[in-house]
């Protein structure tokens, strides 16, 4: 029974992110990550202090390794991480003006979209933007020493080192919160009335206590879609410590992204093994620690067959 095979038929992709490179040691998790999904995308490692800690010096060796098992196995990636909320490095935070920020950022984003030109055609642009409650922009080193305009920005460098490439925004939450929601597709919206280059959302969809309302991922499909722009799923774990729970709310959420039209789906990793789910403590994903598939799996499974 395999994910890939399903969602390949119908053209989604399937993918799973939080893959770190060093996880591919593991023979039992590389078959299972090739065998299950079409795409991947890292999880920290193309994060800025882990690719580049320092000025000029890049860690191309752990995306290379992604990308080469990637191909190895058909598979595409996704870029995660140009700007997040975390992980910046000093040399970065020691600069003050906003012209050798905004060329540090350009430099950077150039640096990996041209390696990788060609072989990653999707990124996360800019992950949180938004304060996690919402209420705001988060302020991050990017606010803080280029303003609001940063994001805009980032956009802007991006089309121009990857015109090919489809360029999101990573946002957490705007799928349980309804204020956040709205500021979103407000900041999203008013790009696309600047002429700002983006193609969609990218919805981590972290899921705790509460699963989105039925209804609000195809509300959200739809308004972006009448701005031309796309939804995706990029980050979907459940952590609600009750298996029959986290199975349901597998399977809804994945049937009705299929029915809105989202044709990419990414889990934050799929194995509940220790150590490689960022929520320890917990089992969000739909393979247990020795890889054996869950109900959460055939749940993610029968809403694909049924699509
Ligand atoms: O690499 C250092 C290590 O040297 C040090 O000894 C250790 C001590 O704590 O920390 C290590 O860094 C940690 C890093 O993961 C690598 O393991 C950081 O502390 C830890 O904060 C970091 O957490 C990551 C988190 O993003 C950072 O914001 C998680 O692994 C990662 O899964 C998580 O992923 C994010 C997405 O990028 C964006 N959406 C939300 C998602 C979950 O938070």
């Amino acid at each position: 029974t395999s994910l890939r095979n399903e969602a390949s038929k119908k053209d989604i992709l399937i993918g799973s992110g939080a893959i770190n490179p060093m996880y591919l040691n593991d023979p039992e998790f590389a078959a299972v990550l090739a065998n299950q999904f079409n795409s991947l995308s890292p999880e920290n490692e193309m994060k800025w202090s882990f690719i580049n800690p320092t000025k000029g010096h890049y860690n191309w060796d752990t995306i290379d390794r992604l990308v080469n098992f990637a191909e190895d196995n058909n598979m595409v990636v996704k870029g995660h991480g140009l700007i997040s909320s975390c992980c910046n490095p000093d040399f970065l935070l020691n600069i003050t003006h906003p012209t050798a920020f905004h060329t540090a950022m350009k430099t950077h984003f150039e640096a990996i979209m041209h390696r990788y030109d060609g072989k990653i055609d999707r990124w996360d642009v800019v992950t949180e933007a938004l304060k996690t409650q919402g209420g705001g922009l988060n302020n991050n080193n990017f606010y803080q020493v280029l303003g609001p305009g940063y994001i805009a920005d980032a956009f802007r460098i991006a089309r121009a080192a990857a015109p090919d490439a489809k360029l999101f925004i990573n946002e957490n939450l705007v799928e349980s919160l309804p204020g956040k929601r709205q500021e979103l597709y407000n900041l999203v919206s008013s790009f696309v009335a600047k002429g700002v280059p983006i193609d969609g959302i990218a919805l981590q969809m972290h899921i705790t206590e509460v699963a989105p309302k039925p209804g609000v991922i195809t509300e959200m499909v739809n308004s972006y879609k009448a701005l031309g722009l796309e939804v995706a799923i990029a980050e979907l774990d459940v952590h609600t410590l009750d298996n029959a729970v986290e199975t349901d709310i597998y399977g809804a959420v994945v049937s009705e992204a299929l029915d809105a039209g989202i044709t990419d789906i990414s889990f934050w990793g799929f194995t509940d093994k220790h150590a490689y789910t960022w929520v320890q403590g917990a089992k969000p994903l739909m393979f247990d620690q020795c890889y054996k598939p869950k109900s959460e799996f055939y749940a993610t499974h029968a809403a694909l067959t049924n699509f």
